[in-house]
Formats: structure tokens, sequence, C-alpha cells
């Protein structure tokens, strides 16, 4: 089964990275990383379709059985980078996939907000989003290792096992 983790920071040194990268590892899953794929702002002009990032975007999700999305939470929302990326995708790429929503947020009970954007765009999108989902605050980090906390990591692998699961039945 192929999943697709989706980077859904911008910032290169942001926290959202070292998730999707913490997940991306563990789950052997591709990564799409949006802080350093570069790609530009969808206009909707039929030559952005040529462009090698925009292909590799393409066809990666079109592969993908399931995908986990990780947003940070950039002024009650969703990042600009993320909502970007999947306006260049459609119903096409996510019909009846699963998706699991993870929100890196500031630690002021921020998260939520970007976590129902996420359902909703996903909704949009025809995709299966499940009902699990978690935000990750600034206390799950060890920023200086790059890594998160054992016992976010802990938490973290229960949502992928039982997505994984789910994952699996749905493609059987
Ligand atoms: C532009 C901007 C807006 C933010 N707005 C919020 C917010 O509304 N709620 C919140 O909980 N945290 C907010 N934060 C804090 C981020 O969610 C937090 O720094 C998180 O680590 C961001 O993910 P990143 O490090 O991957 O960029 C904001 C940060 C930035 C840079």
């Amino acid at each position: 089964m192929k999943i697709v983790v989706i980077n859904g920071t911008p910032r290169k040194y942001g926290r959202t990275r070292i998730a999707a990268k913490h997940m991306a590892d563990t789950l052997n899953a591709h990564l799409i990383d949006l802080s350093t794929m570069d790609l530009p702002m969808f206009n909707g002009d039929k030559d952005q379709s040529s462009l090698a990032n925009v292909q590799l975007l393409d066809e990666t999700a079109r592969e993908a059985d399931a995908f986990i999305w990780l947003s940070p939470e950039y002024h009650g929302g969703l990042s600009g980078a993320l909502k970007n990326c999947l306006d260049f995708l459609n119903g096409d790429h996510f019909k009846q996939k699963p998706v699991l929503l993870f929100s890196v947020a500031g630690g002021g009970k921020g998260g939520i907000n970007s976590l129902n954007q996420m359902r909703l765009i996903g909704r949009a999108l025809y995709a299966h989003v499940v009902p699990n989902q978690m935000v990750l605050d600034p206390h799950c980090f060890i920023r200086e290792e790059n890594r998160l906390t054992e016992e976010a990591a802990e938490k973290v692998q229960s949502n992928l096992d039982e997505f994984k699961q789910f994952a699996e039945r749905m493609t059987r």
C-alpha cells in the first residue's frame, strides 16, 4: 500500500516538517515536502501542468492509496502552502482514499481550526477523512534534536497504526 505524507509547512525548520519526516520514515511512505518542493502559486494556467514539480505532485498523488496531511496552524487556519498544493489536485487524486490529519500548533489551544478546515477540503475532494486526528503542540518536540518526544511519538504511532489498518481494509 502506498501512503503519501504531505508536509504542509512552508518552513524548512518548521515543526510540521519534523513530524512529517518522522511519519514518512516510520511508515516507509513517500513524503511530499512543501518546504522544499518549490511549487508555484496555482493560477489555473495550462502551462503550469507541464512543470516538473507539478507533474511529480500529480503522479505521486494519483498513485497513492492513502494520505497523511499535516498542516501548521497559521492565523487560525491551515497553511497557504498546503491549500495551494491541494488546489493543483482534484477528486481524481483523492476519491475513495483515506486521509489522516495532523495539525502543528503554537500551544495556545490552537490546531482545531486547521484540522476542521482540512476536513472540509477533504470532503470537497471526495476523500475519506478518518475521525481520528491529532494536534502537536511545541511540548511534543525536542527542538534541538529535531524530533518528537517519546510520549508524542507513541501517540502518533497509535494513530498511524489504526489508520494503516483502516486503509488496508479500504484498499483490499
Ligand atoms: C504566521 C503564523 C501564524 C500563526 N498562527 C497561529 C495560530 O493562529 N494558532 C496557533 O496555535 N499557533 C499559531 N502559530 C504558531 C504555529 O502554529 C507554530 O509555530 C507551529 O510550530 C507552526 O508550524 P511550523 O513550525 O511547521 O511552521 C502561528 C505561526 C505563524 C508563523
